[in-house]
């Protein structure tokens, strides 16, 4: 997708953070976009940061795990704007639970949202998206976690919503859908602020104290800027990126990673060449694709960005 003008994209946690972030670069390039968010406050907030962008953008309040709210939703954004080209299921809550804290309470809350958002999102859009033919663009917001481990409630989640991307982007290159896996750094967010969020019905957690310390303590000055990560995400639909990572600093750490992963296959065997035996597939082509086209993401303002110490 080259141009936005008349395009119509629903950003799910849009009104705060690396949401906003997207909602702002898609605003600038013309774009329509209907912002959701489960967060009153932050909607009203960002209502009024966007007053003067005219009726080019709306809002709803939508928590992202209620399927008949995001099918709702589906339906309010094609009434309102038309087409929809562009989907962000970015909603997402830090629950930082490792596995001798976590309750059942934290691990439902945490795949309901940061998974189950992403998929009751391409499920009540994709339909209308493969029905209308313009193409269009679905970006799915994971998390440097899922390549570095991190604790398990919220590392697995995220590590299904980049799974969940890669095989959604291979099943629709044919209908002219790009996907794209967003997955950020250390970014200057509220997503601190998780205790706000946690719903009466998920309310059973060992985390209460650390969610309440989590929320006071002062904001890292080297963490990435969201808007930053908008111009990121509008740079990887443009050319139909794959993946979207944000910090050159976790390169050489991923790399190990799939080294140790690479390391753990057995040897070859003569005559294994022939793997229709198998009636599996054994590769990709849509990564040969992703190499070929693999000049580095462009990185906007953040490469003239001198680090300072
Ligand atoms: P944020 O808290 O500033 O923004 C997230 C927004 O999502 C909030 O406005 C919140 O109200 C909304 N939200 C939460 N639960 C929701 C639900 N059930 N339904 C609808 N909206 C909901 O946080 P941030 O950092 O901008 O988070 C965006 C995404 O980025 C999340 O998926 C997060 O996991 C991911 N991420 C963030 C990183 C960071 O360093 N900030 C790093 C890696 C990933």
């Amino acid at each position: 997708m080259q141009t936005f003008t008349n395009k119509t994209a629903f950003v799910t946690g849009g009104a705060s953070g690396i949401g906003l972030g997207i909602v702002h670069a898609l605003l600038a390039e013309g774009a329509n976009v209907m912002v959701a968010d489960v967060r009153q406050d932050h909607l009203d907030a960002t209502a009024a940061e966007l007053a003067g962008t005219g009726d080019r953008v709306a809002f709803l309040r939508l928590d992202v795990s209620d399927r008949a709210a995001m099918a709702g939703a589906a339906a309010a954004t094609a009434q309102r704007f038309g087409n929809v080209h562009i989907l962000c299921n970015n909603a997402g809550i830090g629950i930082m639970a490792g596995a001798k804290e976590a309750t059942y309470d934290d691990w439902d809350w945490s795949l309901r949202v940061n998974l189950g958002g992403a998929f009751n999102g391409i499920h009540s859009f994709l339909p209308g998206m493969l029905a209308h033919g313009e193409g269009g663009h679905i970006v799915n917001t994971s998390s440097v976690a899922a390549v570095l481990p991190a604790n398990i409630v919220y590392g697995a989640a995220k590590c299904a919503v980049m799974g969940l991307s890669e095989g959604l982007r291979a099943e629709l290159a044919p209908d002219g859908i790009g996907v794209t896996c967003l997955l950020p750094g250390p970014t200057t967010t509220n997503i601190h602020e998780v205790a706000r969020l946690r719903p009466e019905q998920f309310a059973d957690t060992h985390l209460g104290q650390f969610e309440q310390e989590l929320a006071e303590r002062p904001r890292n000055p080297h963490w990435l800027d969201p808007q930053l990560v908008g111009e990121m995400v509008l740079d990887a639909i443009r050319r139909n990126l794959m993946f979207v990572f944000t910090h050159s600093e976790h390169k050489a750490g991923a790399a190990r990673r799939f080294e140790a992963i690479l390391a753990a296959f057995p040897p070859a065997r003569p005559g294994e060449e022939d793997t229709s035996r198998l009636g599996f597939r054994v590769a990709n082509p849509m990564y040969d694709e992703m190499l070929r086209q693999a000049q580095p993401p462009a990185r906007h303002r953040l490469s003239d960005q001198p680090i300072e110490k």
